[in-house]
This record gives C-alpha cells, sequence and structure tokens, in this order.
C-alpha cells in the first residue's frame, strides 16, 4: 500500500515523529507541508497527517489543505496524529476527516526550547516556567501506531 505521511512541525517534534513512521514502514514518502510543492494525493492509498497545535490550533497551511482537498482526503485510508500539550485532533482538526479517519493518536509534546524564536520562547517559559528542552513523546503510541499500519 502507497503511503505519503504529510506533516507541519514548527520545532520539529512533528517532523521527528513522521520521520520514525516512515523509517518502519516500506513504500512510503514524507512530505512537509510547509515546503511541498505540488502533492498528488491520487497516487497514494493512504495519507498520514500530523500536525502540532500552537495556540489552541493545529498548523494554518496543514489545515487549509485538508479543507481544500477533503473530498479525494475522504476517498482515501486515513490517520492522523498530534504532537502537542493538550489541545487535541478531536477539538480541532475538520470534522469530516477526524470521523473518517482509521487511526487517531496523541504523541504527546516537545519544548525544544532552544530552537524556538523570541517570542515562543518567551511565552513557553513563562507559561511552563520550564526553561530547557523537554520531551514528553509517548513513544508506546507512536509504536502502536506503526504496528496497526504494518498490518493494515
Ligand atoms: C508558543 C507556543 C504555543 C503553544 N500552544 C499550544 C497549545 O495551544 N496547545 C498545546 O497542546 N500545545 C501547545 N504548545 C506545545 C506544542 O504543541 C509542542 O511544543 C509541540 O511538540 C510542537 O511540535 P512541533 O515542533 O512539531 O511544532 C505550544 C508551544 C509553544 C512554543
Amino acid at each position: 500500500m502507497k503511503t505519503l505521511i504529510l506533516f507541519a512541525s514548527k520545532y520539529g517534534t512533528t517532523k521527528k515523529c513522521s520521520e520514525l513512521i516512515a523509517a518502519d514502514l516500506t513504500d512510503i514518502e514524507i512530505s512537509d507541508i510547509q515546503t511541498a510543492t505540488d502533492i498528488s494525493l491520487e497516487s497514494f492509498d493512504r495519507i498520514i497527517i500530523g500536525t502540532s497545535a500552537y495556540f489552541g490550533r493545529p498548523d494554518k497551511k496543514l489545515s487549509d489543505y485538508i479543507k481544500q482537498n477533503q473530498s479525494i482526503l475522504l476517498s482515501k485510508k486515513i490517520a492522523l496524529f498530534m504532537c502537542s500539550k493538550e489541545t487535541s485532533l478531536e477539538q480541532t482538526i475538520n470534522k469530516e476527516l477526524y470521523d473518517h479517519a482509521q487511526y487517531k493518536y496523541h504523541f504527546g509534546y516537545e519544548l525544544n526550547i532552544s530552537k524556538m524564536k523570541f517570542m515562543d520562547k518567551l511565552v513557553t517559559k513563562k507559561i511552563t516556567q520550564v526553561s530547557n528542552d523537554e520531551s514528553h513523546l509517548k513513544l508506546e503510541q507512536l509504536n502502536e501506531l506503526i504496528q496497526s499500519l504494518k498490518i493494515s
């Protein structure tokens, strides 16, 4: 089954999760929504969509892309995952796509403070009192998705 992972990631967490999934599956391509130029959804049987959340929302470019390509996405097998502290896919992702998706996962989050732009760093330090990089990824959830994808 030909699979595409389409992701949005600001400081690398969702990208890292996407790469971990891709490394364990065959016949798979991976695409960053920020840099992708022509994504041909038609040529894939299964699309895995991953995003992080900022200020209660998933990535805008990815959300717009989902809206614009809703009908073709609804004709494919879909897996969704989110990297965030508390914002959920259910609260934020296009409802039709969420209902259609075969797999929906929350992988937890990282605070990559050393990579953050000034304002994001300031907000993060103020809200969380954290000043060093932290990882709170649920790798067991990530592995569960990989195993499910392998057999489906
Ligand atoms: C400025 C800022 C705002 C954030 N807002 C949210 C939020 O509203 N909800 C949430 O669950 N996580 C929030 N987070 C946590 C990120 O979703 C988390 O750091 C995630 O791992 C980032 O993934 P990325 O590097 O792939 O973008 C925020 C992080 C930052 C730095």
